[in-house]
């Protein structure tokens, strides 16, 4: 039985009272929310998705993954921020990137501009089958455009204008952008981002979908868990919402100078989880000059390297960390006569036992030392509990912003550094 996610506050600081002071102002952001979704405002398209996503996209989804996992060795996703993050950080959760049969490997460009990375992959996937699907909301993005330009163009000298245009699938917005202009012209296969939904709220959308289904995730449960997170996370009570709750806690904390919060696991695969979870916060909250700084840590690796500053640097950070309770798999420690290592005094133990009880261990030290501990817990990692997590934080986000006084679909600041290197490009001459 899965008990979905429950948040602990007890390492916090944090007492039932000081989250409950916030009730009338959370449930006011809550109604104006919902509000905006009846009059169908920008940017809140998400918030309802789960229920109400495109039935016909959704379909046309699973059979261009049933038509890659045929045809195709390398699957290679062209995108930037939320047009890259949550696809990413599902399939590096939810795969074994050791296993190789049966399965299309995912390979990302246009999340940067280092020439030395796009040959790498340009020279992998000489000999290799490939399909790509180039996915940009605006359908202009710098990053993206470029990396499109140059594997559209090795497509089509490998597999010539026609081949090429059954491998190439543009992501996008509907009737606008350069991307649409492309794949209308071209006649390239098309599915859309829906206008009111924002880069970094969009991975349950095609955005995110399609690249799951290529690698054969099972998106129906990943929709299931968020349709289920989206039921259960729109209780105005914030007394019984936990995603609210966390929203709160970390504002509250914001207010007692940590404007530092450090998103962990003690999983590894979770990764690019938290890349995610760094963009979606960071571009929602990081407005007015004020806002938390979303950073984020894989334990215990980390504690080999960050683990010294949180015990002992400055104290305006605090953790949240994800703890998943049951790991997938297990290793049973060996029991050695000689005992050189002097490990004896575990064996027989399991290694998820060992991980635990050293994330046991550190978030006691880590909140001894200062730094407050919020813990949201899941019983597995699974299609359901990733879908249930993505709708989780993207709806605390949006609270956690409105609680800020800030408006967390925007990102007006991205805007700066591409004027800059614009004009250093001459865009404009
Ligand atoms: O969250 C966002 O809106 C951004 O991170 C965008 O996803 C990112 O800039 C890529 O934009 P686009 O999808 O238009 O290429």
């Amino acid at each position: 039985m899965e008990n979905g996610i429950k948040i602990n506050l007890k390492y916090t600081g944090i007492s039932n009272n000081d989250i409950l002071k916030y009730s009338e102002k959370v449930k006011e952001i809550h109604n104006k929310l919902n509000k905006s979704i009846e009059k169908k405002q920008e940017f809140t398209g998400w918030i309802t998705w789960p229920q109400l996503y495109d039935k016909k996209e959704y379909e046309k989804i699973k059979k261009i993954a049933n038509k890659v996992q045929n045809d195709s060795e390398v699957f290679i996703v062209i995108g930037i921020g939320g047009s890259y993050l949550g696809a990413r950080a599902v399939i590096e959760a939810l795969t074994n990137k050791y296993k190789k049969e049966n399965k299309v490997e995912v390979l990302y460009v246009g999340n940067n501009l280092n020439p030395n990375y796009i040959n790498e992959i340009i020279d992998y996937v000489s000999d290799k089958e490939i399909s790509l699907n180039v996915i940009s909301k605006s359908g202009k993005t710098t990053e993206s455009a470029i990396a499109f330009r140059i594997f559209r163009n090795l497509m089509e000298n490998k597999y010539g204008v026609d081949g090429a245009r059954k491998r190439i699938f543009i992501t996008t917005t509907k009737r606008k952008g350069a991307l649409y202009k492309i794949a209308m012209q071209e006649k390239y296969i098309k599915l859309s981002v829906p206008e009111n939904i924002g880069g970094r709220y969009s991975v349950l959308t095609p955005v995110g979908l399609l690249p799951m289904a290529v690698t054969g995730i099972n998106i129906d449960e990943i929709i299931k868990g968020a349709q289920s997170a989206q039921e259960k996370y729109n209780e105005e009570n914030l007394k019984y919402n936990e995603c609210y709750k966390y929203a709160v806690a970390r504002n509250i904390l914001y207010e007692r100078e940590k404007n530092i919060e450090i998103f962990g696991t003690y999983e590894p695969k979770m990764f690019y989880f938290i890349e995610w979870w760094k963009q979606l916060f960071g571009e929602s909250e990081g407005k007015n000059y004020s806002g938390i700084f979303p950073t984020g840590v894989t334990y215990t690796t980390d504690l080999h390297s960050l683990g010294q500053y949180i015990q002992e640097g400055r104290r305006n950070v605090f953790e949240t960390i994800l703890n998943i309770k049951n790991s997938e798999s297990d290793i049973v420690l060996g029991y050695d006569e000689e005992n050189l290592d002097e490990l004896n005094y575990i064996a027989g133990k399991n290694l998820s036992y060992v991980n635990k009880k050293a994330m046991e261990g550190t978030i006691k030290a880590h909140v001894d030392g200062g730094v407050p501990n919020i813990i949201i817990n899941v019983d597995y990692l699974n299609e359901k509990t990733i879908g249930q997590l993505i709708y989780f934080f993207e709806k605390a986000c949006a609270i956690s912003g409105s609680i800020l006084g800030i408006n967390p679909f925007d990102q007006p600041g991205v805007e700066k550094y591409k004027e800059n290197m614009f004009k250093l490009l001459g865009k404009y001459e």
